[in-house]
């Protein structure tokens, strides 16, 4: 079977990305990173891996939202990217770009959705009094963080958790979440 090419796409740290690169790729290979902010610690962490890594900085484009995946667009296209992981990727994609990827778009989010879509997840499962938190892989729609869910991980929430101690599990989580839902979902679009 050949490997899926996959592009990420990141604005920051890329402790995702981190972790969908050190997992086995035999089903997928990440051969792009894409950063909409320029200067960010994930495009170092993909060029030490020997990835393509490349800013593509939003704010020139203003409000322009749909100029800039427009260009984002043609990049994948070029690269012949089969498949895109967000990770961490902190810009809502217009229906544009969902549809024009659609089925082939997933993210990572910090929370058990449908509970706590958006930002701010880990006080907002504190002041909700939730028993427990986590991450869910989706597949992207037009609706944010509304798409399908791929896979999900769980953990309780303890007494004297703030939303820094939750952020932290969670992540942990997500580090061994996000590559598992990325090979399973790269299998069923080779099958
Ligand atoms: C992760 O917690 C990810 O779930 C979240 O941003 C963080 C990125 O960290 N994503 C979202 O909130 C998307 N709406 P990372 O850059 O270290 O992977």
């Amino acid at each position: 079977m050949t490997k899926k090419r996959v592009a990420v796409l990141i604005s920051g740290r890329g402790s995702n990305l981190q972790a969908l690169m050190d997992a086995q790729q035999d089903v997928y290979e990440i051969v792009l990173v894409v950063s909409n902010v320029p200067g960010v610690a994930g495009l170092e962490r993909a060029r030490a891996a020997g990835i393509e890594a490349i800013a593509l900085d939003h704010k020139p484009y203003g409000k322009n939202r749909e100029a800039f995946e427009r260009d984002l667009d043609a990049l994948l296209i070029e690269r012949r990217i089969e498949l895109v992981a967000l990770a961490g990727f902190m810009r809502v994609l217009t229906p544009y770009f969902v549809r024009a990827w659609a089925g082939r778009l997933i993210n990572i989010h910090p929370s058990l959705l449908p509970k706590h879509p958006g930002v701010n997840t880990h006080a907002r499962a504190l002041e909700a009094g939730d028993a427990e938190h986590g991450c869910t892989v989706h597949l992207v729609v037009e609706e944010v963080d509304a798409g399908e869910i791929i896979g999900q991980a769980q953990t309780p929430i303890l007494p004297g958790d703030t939303p820094e101690t939750l952020a932290n599990r969670v992540l942990e989580l997500e580090h061994a979440l996000y590559p598992r839902c990325l090979a399973n979902f790269a299998r069923t679009l080779a099958a």
